[in-house]
């Protein structure tokens, strides 16, 4: 079965599917995102979702496409129409399509652009394994906390992890060492007394939505967690280290450029959070 994609009212072949070459998402970045997981057919934290991509849109003055009801039957029809059970939805609105010049247009329609994929979480063999990550220095802008498509940096450190051998890229402050968060993902710790260390939801980062969860689930678990900047030197001291995000859940680090982290091997908080967020994405699911 072909997937199916939707632009601005009509859901058409995703092969066929195209915008403007005036659109100012593909001119100036001028657009915001989401991505949300699909599991056993539901969407998974879909309210903090649309909560964030309202912040966005407000933060770059974006009107909403459609009130949030109707926004969401699409998401509904999409993900029946792709028949997707397991995977991920991609929304992006941009300011529309209009004469190339920077200020806001007087007139444009916004781009409302949904596509819909099958996809898993990293399976029990990668989570077992882990993964590696590269530092690459921060430089990025002061709003890190939109989730806009303006991902250059993003792209450009990840690619750079990749060909480092490493899955993904941890921006860290030259100025102070502080590992602010990955490429497209939250980074976390875990200190020698066990306790969860991440940065703090500030404009240095994009708060994730599966950061959030992960941080509650700990919490309701008894855990300890610390909203606070950690140095690229402490995590690689570090007991533990893991990234969070929707596309990668709890996924385990073993090691921080040259640095093995502790025994090489996934820690037991980042194993025991990983199963944690899998029940949550597959039972809460029906929630959203
Ligand atoms: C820069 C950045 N940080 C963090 C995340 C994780 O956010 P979430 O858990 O909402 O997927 C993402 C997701 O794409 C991201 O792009």
């Amino acid at each position: 079965m072909s997937r199916v994609a939707y632009v601005n009212g009509r859901y058409i072949a995703h092969s066929a599917a195209t915008v403007s070459v005036e659109d100012r998402g593909f001119q100036f970045a001028d657009g915001v995102y989401e991505v949300v997981a699909i599991d056993r057919g539901h969407f998974v934290d879909e309210l903090p979702h649309l909560d964030r991509w309202d912040r966005s849109l407000a933060a770059l003055r974006l009107q909403p496409a459609m009130p949030r009801n109707a926004l969401r039957q699409i998401m509904r029809e999409m993900l029946r129409r792709n028949r997707v059970r397991e995977g991920i939805l991609y929304m992006q609105l941009t300011r529309g399509a209009a004469r190339r010049d920077a200020p806001f247009p007087r007139r444009s329609q916004p781009t409302l652009v949904m596509t819909c994929r099958r996809q898993s979480l990293p399976g029990p063999v990668q989570v077992e394994a882990g993964v590696a990550v590269l530092s690459v220095p921060e430089i990025r802008w002061q709003r890190c906390d939109v989730k806009s498509v303006a991902l250059l940096p993003n792209v450009l450190a990840k690619q750079r992890a990749r060909e480092q051998g490493a899955y993904e890229a941890w921006f860290t402050r030259q100025s102070d060492g502080v590992v602010t968060e990955g490429g497209s993902t939250n980074a976390f710790i875990v200190t020698g007394d066990g306790a969860l260390v991440t940065h703090p939801a500030t404009n240095a980062i994009l708060g994730g939505i599966t950061r959030d969860r992960v941080i509650s689930l700990a919490k309701a678990a008894g855990m300890t967690v610390h909203e606070r900047p950690f140095t690229l030197d402490e995590a690689k001291a570090a007991r533990e280290a893991f990234m969070t995000s929707t596309t990668t859940g709890v996924y385990p680090i073993v090691r921080i450029d040259d640095a093995t982290v502790a025994n090489g091997k996934p820690g037991s908080v980042a194993l025991d959070l990983n199963a944690r967020y899998r029940i949550h994405s597959a039972a809460g699911a029906t929630l959203g």
